[in-house]
């Protein structure tokens, strides 16, 4: 098991199961320097989204890396304020260009828009049937969403990205995503580091012989959740990728699901300005 372990998603697409997140990166130096060390030291998933006004340093790292362009999984994210079906095919457009790909490997539609997240997917249906997208899916979608939109689809989503750590176990969204076949991925899966001193989370890493990042990261793995930490520093990135060497038992999986309090550090997606 390593970096490039895989899921499969419902059209057979794998996704690796460790990727990079690279949310306020700035463009420019900082996300070209991050990708490119994280492509050194092995992820092959890099997610980006086009509110993060970073994907010309992501497509440029990529280029830079000599990897060949098949080996990355690249996913980017269609923005509140691009939605609706014809803003959705320019958005879609003006990622690749800023990329500087001719496909991504996931498209996704960055939040719930009400009124307006059916006709976003629409688009995201035509991109995929074109190729431009090897797979298509959604982000922040709570049940009710997923269940509104399955009634209208012809191709069901891939993927859900939301918010999940162990103050946030999302049993409800994990269990429908698993009924209906949809990958789910997690965001802010460190809870951006705001509760690594944990006591539970510091006695298991002192346990294993391990970071509490990487217990977290170790749980979201055997959790059967695609997961996206963020770092800018190489030797975080690696430290976050070093969690193939050890298993948490049963009852330290449970130990870290009983860390739950529904906590978010982000918007609920029924709350959110949009
Ligand atoms: N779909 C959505 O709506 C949505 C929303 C938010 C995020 N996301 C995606 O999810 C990705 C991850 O979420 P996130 O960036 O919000 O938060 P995160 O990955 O939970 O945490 C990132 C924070 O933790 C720090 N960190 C990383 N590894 C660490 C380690 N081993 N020890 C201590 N601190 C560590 C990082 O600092 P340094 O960088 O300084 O190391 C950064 O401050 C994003 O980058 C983005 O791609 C998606």
């Amino acid at each position: 098991m390593s970096l490039t372990t895989t899921a499969t998603l419902h059209n057979g697409v794998q996704i690796p199961r460790l990727g990079l997140g690279v949310y306020k990166m700035e463009d420019g130096t900082d996300v070209y320097h991050a990708v490119l060390s994280a492509l050194e030291i092995g992820y092959r998933h890099i997610d980006t989204a086009s509110f993060y006004q970073n994907e010309e340093g992501v497509g440029r790292a990529i280029r830079d890396s000599g990897i060949p362009r098949e080996e990355i999984f690249v996913t980017t994210k269609v923005w509140n304020d691009e939605q609706g079906y014809e803003n959705t095919k320019k958005a879609f457009q003006a990622s690749l260009e800023r990329l500087g790909l001719d496909y991504v490997d996931l498209y996704l539609v960055h939040w719930p828009v009400p009124g307006k997240y059916k006709e976003t997917y629409k688009a995201l249906e035509e991109f995929y049937k074109a190729k431009k997208a090897r797979a298509i899916g959604v982000s922040n979608f709570l049940p009710h969403h997923l269940e509104d939109l399955l009634t209208d689809v012809e191709i069901k989503p891939m993927a859900n990205q939301i918010e999940l750590h162990p103050q946030l176990t999302q049993t409800e969204t994990r269990e429908f995503c698993k009924k209906h076949d949809i990958i789910v991925e997690a965001w802010s899966p460190l809870a951006k580091a705001r509760y690594l001193d944990d006591p539970v989370l510091q006695s298991l890493a002192e346990k294993y012989n391990k970071t509490a990042a990487q217990i977290i990261i170790r749980w979201e793995y055997q959790s059967d959740i695609v997961t996206i930490p963020k770092s800018v520093k190489p030797t975080r990135q690696k430290e976050n990728a070093d969690i193939f060497d050890f298993e948490l038992t049963e009852e330290d999986m449970k130990k870290v699901d009983g860390l739950n309090q529904d906590k978010r550090t982000g918007p609920h997606p029924d709350e959110f300005n949009y």
